[in-house]
């Protein structure tokens, strides 16, 4: 798409959500101007959904090689050890940082704060907010930090495109697609000195997930286009218990925090079984991989679609006071945690894998980074440790505006013949990918199924359209489930959130990343 209009800032920001919002803030620190381009409204991404929290370091009885030590355990063999050791170190001075903006989590009697555990933690280090809403705190935090700045430009209603690429290939701006504004005169530029990817994640590939309508892998389908490395997107995390209802009419389903688990709560069959006793000696709290995995034989097994999770003996008091968030949404469906067993599955939630960084989260492009769920930093592996994820946000967020502290190149002029997708799918195949997914590249996955989903999202392929916000989002869930499918039908063996039927262990010679990139050929 040719731009119409264009506008020039120091760096644009895309995504709006705990990465985004923190960036542009730490980059204001560097006396630059920022804009923040976002999908829809500022608050719309997936912080705001998070609910266990947020982990890091807070307990003088903790320490960061604890915590790397449990990231390291959840991610089998792929984390990268400089990358948790960043994480794991700077994580406390970015929360206090948060607690200073106005983030306020929630505390003890004796004003401490009040840390949880969740699966994989072998130490209670999870601070939180509202008892079950710390996602809708920080981003209030965020949010009205960046409103009081009125040096940060923000762009709502902004489907960003491509990049704008130098003669150089230096990345110098973005093209984008506003809302409101008509299908083709609505496409514009922003000319940058830097830009930032941080769009989340790709949920929405999925029939059924934790992540917002808004969750359509944008990111990783913009750099799948332009040749930028992404890597371990075979790496889907399933959060083992989101809320099964009838009358879901989405893809989003509602999450049923891990805290729960961590606060006592336990998976049982239809029989009254705890059958996570015995599988791992963390039981219900053993990493998320293991447990979406245990659910899943005993769906396999009975034929349902849920088993359930008992909350009924931790009181009404408690659970009224630490998970309103999730008593509100069960309550609404007709189900009362105090009295009655919360009918859960798996669902998508997290993108292990993304658009491939260093420390600073420089991507392969110059002049391109990426923080928050799109990018794969390498702090997650094979499968993301619970609430590590706000925290990788706040963490390298920070380190690209340290980055950029060193210098950015003056504005360089686009080359001429800006990128865009050769060609664009109709909004109509959506569902019917996100149904191919779940059936064939789901949490358990193999050879056939992944071979006839592939053939499935080819033929999808087929179905042009005129370009539009959302069949230029259906392109994007195309792009990054061909790339996902095509991953995962490589890796031959079973490795932390990737669960191989046909390939049942984990196998050395795989322990590995494996590289996606389609190149700037502007097409999937
Ligand atoms: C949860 O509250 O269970 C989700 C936390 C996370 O995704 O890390």
């Amino acid at each position: 798409a040719d731009p119409g209009w264009a506008e020039t800032t120091d760096v644009v920001v895309i995504g709006s959500g705990v990465a985004g919002l923190t960036a542009a803030l730490h980059l204001r620190e560097q006396g630059l101007r920022v804009t923040v381009v976002t999908k829809v409204n500022i608050d719309d991404g997936s912080t705001r959904w998070a609910q266990g929290g947020i982990a890091a370091v807070l307990d003088p009885l903790d320490t960061p090689a604890a915590h790397a030590n449990d990231t390291e355990i959840a991610g089998v063999g792929l984390c990268d050890p400089a990358a948790v050791r960043v994480l794991v170190e700077e994580g406390p001075v970015r929360v206090r940082e948060l607690m200073r903006l106005g983030a306020a989590f929630d505390r003890n009697a004796d004003g401490s704060l009040m840390l949880t555990r969740e699966g994989g933690h072998r130490a209670d280090r999870i601070v939180h907010a509202g008892g079950d809403a710390t996602g809708a705190e920080v981003q209030r935090a965020l949010h009205e930090a960046v409103r009081r700045d009125p040096w940060i430009k923000l762009v709502e209603h902004a489907l960003v495109l491509d990049l704008l690429r130098a003669a150089d290939r230096r990345v110098c701006g973005i093209t984008l697609h506003v809302l409101g504004e008509g299908a083709e005169d609505g496409v514009g530029a922003i000319l940058a000195r830097a830009v930032v990817l941080a769009t989340g994640g790709m949920g929405q590939v999925y029939a059924s997930t934790t992540n917002p309508l808004v969750s359509t892998g944008d990111g990783v389908a913009l750099a799948l286009r332009a040749g930028v490395a992404v890597t371990d997107i075979e790496f889907v995390q399933f959060h083992p218990t989101s809320f099964v209802t009838a009358g879901v009419t989405s893809a989003q389903r509602p999450l049923i925090s891990e805290a729960l688990r961590g606060e006592g709560a336990h998976l049982i069959d239809e029989d009254g079984e705890r059958f996570m006793v015995g599988r791992h000696e963390l039981a219900e709290l053993a990493p998320r991989d293991v447990v979406a995995k245990g659910i899943h034989r005993v769906l396999r097994q009975t034929g349902a679609d849920h088993v359930y999770l008992d909350a009924r003996h931790l009181g009404r008091d408690f659970l009224e006071r630490r998970f309103p968030t999730i008593l509100a949404s069960t309550r609404a469906a007709g189900i009362d945690p105090v009295t009655e067993l919360i009918p859960v599955a798996p669902a998508a939630h997290y993108a292990s894998g993304g658009v491939r960084t260093d420390l600073y989260g420089r991507t392969s492009v110059p002049g391109l980074y990426a923080c928050g769920e799109v990018a794969c930093t390498g702090v997650h592996g094979a499968n993301r440790l619970a609430s590590n994820s706000l925290l990788e946000g706040l963490v390298f967020s920070r380190r690209i505006a340290d980055d950029v502290a060193r210098g950015l190149p003056a504005q360089a002029d686009p080359a001429p013949r800006p990128q865009g997708p050769a060609w664009v799918v109709s909004e109509s195949i959506r569902a019917d990918l996100q149904k191919s997914m779940t059936r064939g590249a789901g949490v358990l996955r193999s050879a056939d199924g992944l071979a006839t989903t592939a053939k499935e999202l080819s033929d999808l392929g087929d179905e042009r359209s005129a370009p539009r916000k959302a069949a230029w989002e259906a392109t994007n869930l195309l792009t990054v489930a061909t790339a996902l499918v095509a991953s995962a039908a490589t890796r031959r063996e079973t490795r932390g959130c990737h669960w191989r039927e046909d390939f049942p262990n984990a196998a050395d010679e795989w322990r590995g990343h494996l590289l996606n990139m389609i190149g700037e050929t502007g097409g999937v």
